[in-house]
């Protein structure tokens, strides 16, 4: 195991009804004034909404909105937010919703502190230093930045879809997980979630650090626990056991309880960002197609981890003559979970994708500072990952 260090202050309340407590936690990490980011409606329809201003309301914290978030979160909602919150003096974000509209509000955030271009934290040119508190409110178990260290936002001006290098700075302050409020989201929509928290976790365990015995174990136990509870959630939209593990595992998946004392891969994040730029496709559905795709390509590298990743988490026996076979049953077992899902498992099923679009990809990827090689588990570069992505075109 290397060495590290773990940081993550952020306060969990998690639970039936715990919305009602948002104004109090606004109150009590030092917020007066409150930027309340949301999406396209959702949050109206499913309570959450009510529930999150009739506390702040009953907590005396003023409020502005800024609404109409999308997936795949734009540039230019971050700029409006930093304008309303420099003009109305707001001190503090609340968050309602997903991974796109937490990530405008920590982007908000970091840029309203900072003198230039919010987008310099993101092209590399200066370092997070502060940012504004954020606190959540999440409505949809998936991309855990409810607890993470990490932003992805698109600039609308040549569509790069990036991520900020990891800061504690922008973990939030608080996270409100009301399983109830995840029990409105549509199959497709949940799935895309579970498929995104087991790609996370899959970016921490296919690893060449030894001995991480511990979050090896954690990292199997929550795979196991999404394959186990995403189809329950599907099949009983209110399944609130299956929607509470799905919202924990999620969290987990992505703090980096998972992730310490290893190098992580990343890549099929890195190409599933490409895809999520050129088609607008939810984040999970790419990485549906992405991430079996890369594991075919790099199995070989490690045979018995991936032979390991199908006993523990199938539950696929293991051939100890030919552990290569076990490796890609786990791998095809993992590609028939997510089309059992729902979800796209090559590139023809992502609307408007095609094949001849590779190559642009792997050219637009090159725009990212540090853009190739990139993975650790094994180093990708422009080769190989129009490679991988042609491994997509089944
Ligand atoms: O806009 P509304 O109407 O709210 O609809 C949303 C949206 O269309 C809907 N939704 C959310 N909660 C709902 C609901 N519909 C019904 N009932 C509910 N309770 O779901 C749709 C998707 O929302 P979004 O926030 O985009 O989903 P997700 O949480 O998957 O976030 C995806 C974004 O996060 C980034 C992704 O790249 C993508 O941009 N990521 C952020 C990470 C981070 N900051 O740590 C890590 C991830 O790897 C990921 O890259
Ligand atoms: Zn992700």
């Amino acid at each position: 195991m290397d060495n590290f260090t773990f940081y993550s202050p952020t306060l969990f309340a998690f639970g039936d009804g715990q919305a009602q407590t948002t104004g109090s936690l606004v109150r009590r990490f030092g917020g007066s004034k409150v930027l309340l980011v949301y999406g396209g409606g959702s949050v109206k329809r499913n309570g959450a909404y009510d529930a999150v201003t009739a506390s702040l309301k009953e907590a005396g914290i003023p409020f502005q909105e800024l609404s109409g978030i999308q997936a795949n979160p734009r540039s230019g909602k971050v700029y409006e937010g930093i304008e309303t919150v420099r003009k109305e003096g707001l001190d503090f974000l609340v968050a309602l919703g997903g991974g796109s509209v937490i990530d405008t509000a920590k982007a908000i955030g970091m840029g309203a502190e900072y003198d230039g271009d919010f987008w310099d934290f993101f092209s590399g040119k200066t370092k997070i230093e502060r940012s504004l508190p954020v606190g959540v409110i999440l409505t949809i178990a998936a991309a855990g930045s409810e607890g993470s260290d990490s932003c992805v936002i698109t600039h609308e001006n040549g569509n790069l879809k990036w991520g900020i290098p990891k800061s504690d700075a922008v973990r939030p302050k608080f996270s409100v997980l009301d399983p109830r409020y995840t029990c409105s989201l549509p199959p497709y929509q949940t799935a895309c979630g579970a498929v995104d928290m087991m790609a996370h976790i899959c970016e921490r365990y296919f690893s060449n650090t030894p001995d991480v015995a511990l979050t090896d174990r954690l990292c199997e136990a929550l795979l196991k626990t999404v394959v186990d509870a995403a189809p329950k959630a599907i099949a009983d939209t209110n399944d609130y056991a299956a929607r509470a593990d799905l919202m924990w595992a999620g969290m987990l998946a992505h703090n980096n309880s998972c992730g310490v004392g290893r190098a992580q891969d990343w890549a099929s994040h890195q190409m599933e960002h490409e895809l999520s730029a050129f088609y607008d496709c939810a984040h999970g559905a790419g990485l549906a197609v992405v991430m079996p795709a890369w594991m075919e390509y790099v199995y070989t590298h490690d045979v018995m981890r991936f032979a390991r990743f199908a006993v523990e988490v199938f539950g696929c026996e293991m051939d100890y003559a030919e552990p290569k076979n076990t490796a890609l049953l786990g791998i095809r077992r993992l590609r028939e979970f997510f089309r059992a899902l729902g979800m796209p498992t090559t590139l023809k099923e992502i609307e408007g994708a095609k094949s001849e679009d590779i190559p642009k990809m792997v050219e637009h990827r090159r725009e990212k500072p540090n853009g190739f090689p990139f993975g650790s588990f094994v180093k990708i570069g422009p080769e190989e990952m129009a490679e991988i992505l042609r491994g997509t075109d089944l």
